[in-house]
């Protein structure tokens, strides 16, 4: 019997995925069906039901669920899930689609077919209303925002059958490690304790620090980084994923950490998203996430803790796997140590952050990196990475 926690929903896994006997029969009867175009975001979540890790959703959400989810943060059977899960079309197209028609959900790239949809529902979303209780603003600064905006003006609904997982299983080989691998890792190494830890970043002594706290208080850490789609100005995953090894090799006990990848796109939608996170990672058999500050935050859309708070607000048996919150964390030179928010009583002046852009600005400059700030090995792969960026 596993110790992991069960998969979200309460009746297993739900990868998507067809069979590969079977993908090739479906890929060629998908040829002979109307193509709907996903968004690149539309996209990464077909990949992320593919893989199971949006347990227990079957396809993308009809009105009801789209509804529940923006406003209650349910599905109309009442299953917690805090983000709408949908496909956009423009209305030239739906009008074309009848309900109970299958059509071919095509890559927004290179055209592939990459599922099938029975199309059960059209509709047409309140596009603000999800934006004002999902992303808590309307502000079209916001790049999750932006998405919503732009999206086709009707949603279509229904089952999918997932034909394709791009090409993340051939770039990614290591990392792309799906729910039921993970949780089989994690059995094998005795862990039924798992925190996962989500990032967008190459790790920094204060990512280190949040998840050596973690190792200290659960079995192991599972380092879980986004592979999907970024905004412009963050750090490729190629880069990203060498930095954290390095990492990893000089800096943790080994087999505490496991290092992982998935297809998600971030949206930004902070507190919403730090819930989505869990979820997920409830599917992948994590009993804990960590949440430090201004998680997928971007700008000041919200405040530092938002997404400590909004776990509060969570009814009993909403969600089984918790959120580990740390405080912010940082050097201080009077500690003379990595601290937190929380065990450190000296002031602003003494700690030593750096934001992103300015750790950019060092980097691309030539100047130092201060070694409380990131490891050596860390700071060499980045400043390869900005060099070749100057070169070209
Ligand atoms: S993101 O998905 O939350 O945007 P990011 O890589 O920026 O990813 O952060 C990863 C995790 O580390 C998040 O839980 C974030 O809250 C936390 N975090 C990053 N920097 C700090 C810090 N200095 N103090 C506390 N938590 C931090």
């Amino acid at each position: 019997m596993s110790k992991l926690v069960e998969p979200h929903g309460g009746e297993g896994l739900k990868a998507l995925l067809e069979p590969p006997v079977e993908r090739a029969r479906e890929l060629s009867r998908a040829e002979g069906l109307k193509k709907v175009p996903m968004t690149s975001r539309e996209t990464s979540d077909l990949l992320m039901m593919a893989m199971g890790a949006y347990t227990p959703l079957q396809g993308f959400m009809g009105e009801a669920d789209w509804r529940g989810a923006s406003v209650d943060m349910k599905l109309e059977n009442g299953v917690f899930w805090p983000i709408p899960i949908t496909l956009s079309c423009n209305q030239d197209l739906a009008d074309q689609i009848h309900i109970e028609e299958e059509v071919a959900l095509v890559g927004v790239e290179d055209g592939a077919v990459m599922a099938i949809m029975q199309v059960t529902e059209k509709y047409t979303p309140d596009r603000n209303l999800e934006c004002e209780h999902v992303y808590r603003t309307r502000d079209t600064a916001h790049p999750g925002v932006q998405k919503v905006l732009q999206q086709g003006e009707t949603n279509l609904a229904g089952p999918v059958t997932c034909l394709s997982e791009g090409d993340y299983p051939e770039k990614y080989p290591e990392l792309y490690i799906r729910p039921a691998q993970a949780r089989a890792m994690f059995q094998d190494n005795g862990w039924s304790q798992v925190a996962a830890f989500q990032t967008r970043n190459p790790m920094q002594r204060a990512h280190e620090h949040l998840v050596k706290i973690a190792i200290e208080v659960t079995d192991g850490v599972f380092i879980h980084q986004v592979l999907g789609k970024l905004k412009p100005g963050d750090i490729p995953a190629d880069v990203r994923t060498q930095a954290i090894q390095a990492m990893i090799d000089n800096y943790f006990v080994p087999g505490t950490v496991i290092q992982a990848g998935y297809p998600i796109e971030m949206r930004y939608a902070g507190p919403r998203e730090a819930l989505l996170h869990a979820l997920i990672r409830q599917n992948f058999g994590c009993s804990h996430l960590i949440v430090g500050r201004d998680h997928a935050g971007v700008g000041d859309y919200y405040g530092p803790f938002d997404a400590h708070h909004i776990f509060d607000s969570l009814w009993v048996g909403a969600l089984e796997t918790q959120a580990l919150k740390i405080d912010i964390t940082f050097f201080c030179n009077k500690c003379y140590g990595m601290a937190t928010g929380k065990t450190c009583p000296h002031g602003d002046e003494d700690r030593i952050h750096i934001s992103g852009t300015e750790q950019r600005a060092m980097l691309s400059r030539q100047t130092d990196v201060p070694l409380e700030f990131s490891r050596p090995e860390v700071i060499e792969i980045l400043r390869n990475y900005y060099r070749g960026l100057e070169d070209c």
